[in-house]
Formats: structure tokens, C-alpha cells, sequence
């Protein structure tokens, strides 16, 4: 047992699944660098077999991911493992992540096989991906609700067949620490070749336990791999969450004396990418990375902090890459500085084409908001709009008008493919009336599950307006993100690139499926 842990990020998978946080391959690539910035061990970048558009997302991370092995999941069956494989060929370093279910109601419910059956499809499915990789990890879902007994039977011979890792799922989050931990301790000591493997958790969090859990996982069952996600993204209530994980491991060495590799200074920008791009917005007091995570408001708290700053802070806000809103350009900064701040901030624009792109929103940005913070840069280079080849649908203008006592009136233009359009509407609001006008072109028949407003930089009103809209359409469900100090624009931006990616045809087998 070694007292270094790997972090295994997820958030590009599982954290997908979420229903709305899927994400485009442009999304995914920027992400997977942050996640690489931020230096974790395995970067799960898809799950290939599921669509051509997942498939060409963990082709390209394992194209550019040069410090992090790149993972892709796999159902134990020969064509996931093998579009899994060609999907990773490109990569520095790659895994194989292979699953099937091991718990009783899963076999016989969902997958309608027998034990037998599950066993011999796991052997299978590791002796094949180890064919095609070095490195393997296999799943056991569900697996802290299987037969102690049948797992140990499929573990042992999986490992024999050549698998690496050895993942004892918490699939619906339903374990107890102690429980979990022993669980994991038992199995281990009841494999005879466990020592060949590395033990993994991977904990669902959906009574709030999957960080308590994966580090029970790991101090009482001696797991040293950790499953996690930025901001506990995932399915439901979300995945252990790395943020959260990773800090108390730091925070608490004294305690755990077990070594990450994290740089910390990069949770917080990949937090806020994550947020961004995905549309899920942080809660304010989410520990590590929520707004107020170090803000304090109490006098006899902040008395306390200036006094000496541990009696109330057990971590350092820049220790986790915070830092104050920063004023870091204005209309006057050149293109140079504005590239120079890109590459500060890691954001790696792929050609020349797409910096310009990037600095004309930025000139326009500023020449209607004086200052503008890196969460702005963020922001403007997550609108897809910097990447026009996979938009459809583009905001050219918008006007409305709305006054004490009349209803207000929305009118838009916007390009739809190579066409021009232009619609006018009343509604309820000026929000309403903008989106009514473009509905009334579009005719998308979507049904809208979430409209949320936030403002980008907390304190002042010349923020700009991040708008997420969560769209339903034909069994899909999409998250749109926009961006403008106008938050009637931005509502519309945020619109037209939830429909964007319903347009995009790409089909999703469900994982857990
Ligand atoms: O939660 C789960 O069981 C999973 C597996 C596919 C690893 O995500
Ligand atoms: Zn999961």
C-alpha cells in the first residue's frame, strides 16, 4: 500500500450524465486541460461507445492530455471496449474502464442475467480489454449492494485476467462510512491476488455521504484511488466531490497522511468552468468553492480573522485559487494582453481564428462594461459563439421595450443555418417576450425545465448576466449558458444555445444501461 492517492476525475462522465450538463467537444477539451492544469491522476473523458459525438470528445482529450492518463468507460461487452480502445489511441497514457452490475436486484431486474452469466461476461470483457490495453479497470456496479461472496468470486478472477483497478461502486449512494469502509477492507482481505490491484471508490452522494464515504473507503478499506467530480457534478445528487475531497485530505494531512497531487490553485477556475459551461450554478455555501466558503459576516468572526486569521479559516482562500475580483483588462488592453491573459488564465484557444473571434466579443464587451474580471474572459470564451461550426442558431439583434403599465414588446433577429430571420412578440416580462419572438420562428416545441439569472462578478450592478436555460425536447434534456451585461440578451444567447445543442444529432446510450 502506498500513501499516495490518485484522483480520479469523472466529471466528464459521470458528471455528464447529469441530465443537462451534456457538453459539446469544444466543452470537453477546455475542461479536460483544466483538469490537467489541476493535475489529476485519470481524466474519464466520455464513455465512447455511447454516441459519435462522445466517441470524438475522448478522441481528441487523448490527442492533447499529455500529464493525465485519459480513461474512456466501456460496458463489459467487445464493441464498447473496442470503440473505447480506437477512441484512446492517440493518448500519452490511456485506460480502459470496463462495468457491469453485481448486485442482485441490478442482475436479475435490469440486466436480466444470471450470476453465472455477469461472471462470465466480467472475465470476458477484461481478458478482451487488456488485449487492447496495459491498463484496466473494471467496475463492479452497484457494488456496495452485492453478494460479498459472488463479488469476491468475479474480483478474483478479473484480476487474474489482467485488471489494474478494481472499482467498488456506491452506485446509489446508500452506504454508511464504516460500513463502506469495511466493506471494502473485507474484500480485499478475502481476494487471495487483491495485492495486484489497485482499489478504487466511486461514491454517489445522494444522502449527502460521498465524500465521508470514499475517504472511509480509503482509511478503513485501504482503497487508493478516489472517484470524484468538480463541484460533486453527476447523476442526481451528484458524485463525491473533488473539491471537497481533495481539501480535506490537504487540510487534514495530519489525520489521513495520505499524498494527492492536486494543485490546489487550479479548484477554483476549474469550479467556475465547470459551473459555466455546464449551467449548474454553485450554491453559495458550498464548502471549498461557494461563494461565501470565505466569507465572513459575523462581527465576532471577522473581529476573529483580523486578529489572527485561524480562528475562523482552516484553509486559505488562495490556497484553492481564489483571488478578489481582479480588474485585469479594459476597452483600451490590445489583443496582446488579451491573449496574454488567456494563456494566464489556461484557456488554450486552438487557432488563430478563434483568438480573434474571442477578442472582438471582448472589445465589444468593453466598450459597453469599463472593467473586466477573468470571470468575464471565462465566460466570453464559453459562449459558443467563439466556436461558430457548431452553431445553428445566432443572435444578430434584439430590441424590447417595456414600461410601467404596458405589456412588453420583444423584437429579434437572428441567422438559422445561412438564413436570416426576424420575429416580434409581447409576453409577460422582456425575457418572455424575447423568447416568445424566437420561438415563434424556431417553433423548437421545447419545453423549459430551469431559467436562472446570476450575476458573473459578485457587488456591482455592471456585472454582466449569466443566463442558464434547461430545455426538454424528444427524451433530451440540454443546458444553454449565456452571457451579457444586458440580461435580456443573455437570456436569448442562453436560448439559442440550449436549442443548438438539441440540434446537435448525436444519440446517448445510457451508461448505467
Ligand atoms: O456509479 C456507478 O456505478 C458508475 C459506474 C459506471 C462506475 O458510474
Ligand atoms: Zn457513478
Amino acid at each position: 500500500m502506498t500513501d499516495k492517492l490518485i484522483i480520479f476525475d469523472t466529471t466528464l462522465r459521470d458528471g455528464e450524465q447529469s441530465p443537462g450538463a451534456s457538453m459539446t467537444r469544444e466543452e470537453k477539451l477546455r475542461i479536460a486541460r483544466q483538469l490537467e492544469r489541476l493535475r489529476v491522476d485519470v481524466i474519464e473523458a466520455g464513455f465512447a461507445a455511447s454516441s459519435n459525438g462522445d466517441f470524438e470528445a475522448v478522441k481528441s482529450i487523448a490527442a492533447v492530455i499529455k500529464d493525465s492518463t485519459v480513461c474512456s468507460l466501456a460496458r463489459a461487452n467487445d464493441r464498447d471496449i473496442s470503440r473505447a480502445a480506437e477512441a484512446l489511441k492517440g493518448a500519452a497514457r490511456s485506460r480502459i474502464h470496463t462495468f457491469i452490475a453485481t448486485s442482485e436486484l441490478h442482475m436479475e431486474k435490469k440486466l436480466r442475467m444470471t450470476r453465472e452469466q455477469v461472471f462470465e461476461q466480467s472475465k470476458q470483457a477484461v481478458r478482451f480489454a487488456r488485449n487492447l490495453a496495459a491498463d484496466v479497470e473494471f467496475s463492479a456496479e452497484d457494488g456496495s449492494r452485492s453478494d460479498p461472496d459472488f463479488l469476491c468470486r468475479v474480483i478474483e478472477t478479473v484480476i487474474a485476467e489482467g485488471a489494474t483497478t478494481i472499482n467498488i461502486p456506491d452506485t446509489v449512494g446508500y452506504a454508511v462510512p464504516e460500513m463502506y469502509g469495511a466493506f471494502i477492507r473485507s474484500l480485499r482481505e478475502r481476494v487471495p491476488n487483491s495485492d495486484k490491484a489497485i482499489w478504487s471508490v466511486h461514491c454517489h452522494n445522494d444522502l449527502g455521504m460521498a465524500v465521508a464515504n470514499s475517504l472511509a473507503g480509503v482509511m478503513l478499506g485501504g482503497a487508493r484511488q478516489i472517484e470524484c467530480t468538480i463541484n460533486g457534478l453527476g447523476e442526481r445528487a451528484g458524485n463525491c466531490s473533488l473539491e471537497e475531497v481533495v481539501m480535506a485530505l490537504r487540510t487534514r494531512r495530519d489525520h489521513f497522511g495520505l499524498e494527492v497531487g492536486i494543485d490546489t490553485t487550479q479548484i477554483v477556475p476549474a469550479s467556475r468552468l465547470v459551473a459555466q459551461t455546464t449551467g449548474f450554478v454553485v450554491q453559495p455555501n458550498k464548502a471549498v468553492v461557494g461563494a461565501n466558503a470565505f466569507a465572513h459576516a459575523s462581527g465576532i468572526h471577522q473581529d476573529g480573522v483580523l486578529k489572527a486569521r485561524d480562528t475562523y479559516e482552516i484553509m486559505r482562500a488562495e490556497d484553492v485559487g481564489w483571488s478578489a475580483n481582479k480588474i485585469v483588462l479594459g476597452k483600451l488592453s490590445g489583443r496582446n494582453a488579451f491573449k496574454q491573459r488567456l494563456q494566464e488564465l489556461g484557456i488554450d484557444m486552438e487557432s488563430e481564428g478563434e483568438i480573434n473571434a474571442a477578442f472582438a466579443r471582448f472589445k465589444d464587451l468593453a466598450d459597453r462594461k469599463s472593467d473586466i474580471f477573468d470571470e468575464d474572459i471565462i465566460a466570453l470564451v464559453s459562449d459558443e459563439s467563439v466556436t461558430p461550426t457548431h452553431e445553428h442558431y445566432r443572435l444578430l439583434a434584439l430590441s424590447q421595450h417595456s414600461e410601467t403599465g404596458e405589456r412588453p414588446h420583444a423584437k429579434v433577429a437572428f441567422t438559422a443555418g445561412e438564413r436570416e430571420f426576424h420575429a416580434e412578440s409581447d409576453g409577460n416580462g422582456p425575457v418572455d417576450a424575447s423568447l416568445k419572438a424566437l420561438e415563434s420562428q424556431i417553433k423548437s416545441g421545447a419545453e423549459m425545465l430551469l431559467y436562472s439569472v446570476n450575476a458573473i462578478t459578485s457587488g456591482s450592478t455592471e456585472s454582466q448576466g449569466e443566463v442558464t436555460v434547461r430545455l426538454q425536447h424528444g427524451g433530451r434534456v440540454v443546458n444553454g449558458v449565456g452571457a451579457d451585461p444586458d440580461i435580456v440578451v443573455a437570456s436569448a444567447k442562453a436560448y439559442l444555445s440550449a436549442l443548438n445543442k438539441l440540434q446537435s444529432s448525436a444519440e446517448r446510450v445510457a451508461a448505467q444501461g
